[in-house]
């Protein structure tokens, strides 16, 4: 059997002396869609963070494709093939669209698809009208698309979103679902940190919920839709 695209075994991690990671497992499949879930301040990006060695692991392992990736730098995390989509999008707000979409595409990784400037503009025709404004000037859900667009000119192996369609509108948020549908489609592999429980069990193979920075529960989208207390408990659903 193949090693998992990623796993996460036991780990730790925190702030300065705050332990906020305690104990949290995932394990990703290739092509499979993931969930991270949770409450506000249960450890979601503190996770993602040292997953891509942001943020150093205290205890526990992560690994890519079966091979060791705690203690590497972020950018050697990035090229073993993981591209994040981070919180608050952070898109370059003084670069262009097209210079925010090259800025990251020395970093590819040769992952499945090759994605170059033109099919991200395929994939998201607003960005090619856009493509000549500053990253400031766009809209949340444009700035959202050029973050995913910039993640994929990395070729990632992993496409990671932490709070897919946080503070959007909901007509933007639809879109974004339906990119991430068809890049499911596709085969792309993608973890999401999202707090859209009903639409994450349609679109997710399987869920990973954190509480207080702990793996409390793991399962498919059909045993979540048949656990409403484990919604109420652990999500606030
Ligand atoms: N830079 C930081 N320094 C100190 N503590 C932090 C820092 N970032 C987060 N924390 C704390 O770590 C805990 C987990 O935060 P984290 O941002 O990982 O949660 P989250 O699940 O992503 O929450 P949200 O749903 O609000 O995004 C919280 O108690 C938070 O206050
Ligand atoms: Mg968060």
């Amino acid at each position: 059997m193949s090693a998992p695209l990623l796993e996460v075994a036991r780990l730790q991690a925190g702030y300065g002396d705050t332990q906020v990671l305690f104990n949290v497992a995932i394990i990703i499949k290739p092509g499979e869609v993931v969930t991270l879930m949770g409450r506000n301040g249960m450890g979601k990006t503190t996770t993602i963070r040292t997953i891509m060695g942001l943020l150093k692991a205290t205890d526990g392992d992560v690994w890519v494709e079966g091979a060791p990736v705690s203690g590497l730098p972020a950018y050697a995390v990035a090229q073993k093939g993981l591209g994040l989509v981070p919180e608050g999008r952070q898109v370059f707000p003084t670069l262009t669209v097209e210079e925010n979409l090259i800025a990251t595409a020395a970093n590819r990784v040769g992952g499945k698809a090759a994605w170059t400037l033109p099919s991200v503009y395929q994939f998201f025709p607003r960005l090619r009208e856009r493509r000549g404004n500053l990253g400031s000037q766009l809209s949340g859900g444009e700035q959202q698309m050029l973050a995913i667009g910039r993640a994929l000119m990395t070729n990632p192996k992993l496409l990671i979103l932490d709070e897919a369609t946080e503070g959007l509108a909901p007509i933007i948020r639809s879109e974004i679902w339906e990119c991430l549908r068809s890049l499911k489609q596709a085969g792309q592999s993608i973890l999401i940190v999202d707090k859209n429980v009903s639409v994450l069990e349609k679109l997710a193979d399987h869920h990973v919920i954190l509480e207080k920075g702990r793996t409390v529960w793991m399962g498919s989208s059909q045993d979540l839709s048949e656990n409403p207390d484990l919604k109420e408990r652990y999500l606030g659903a």
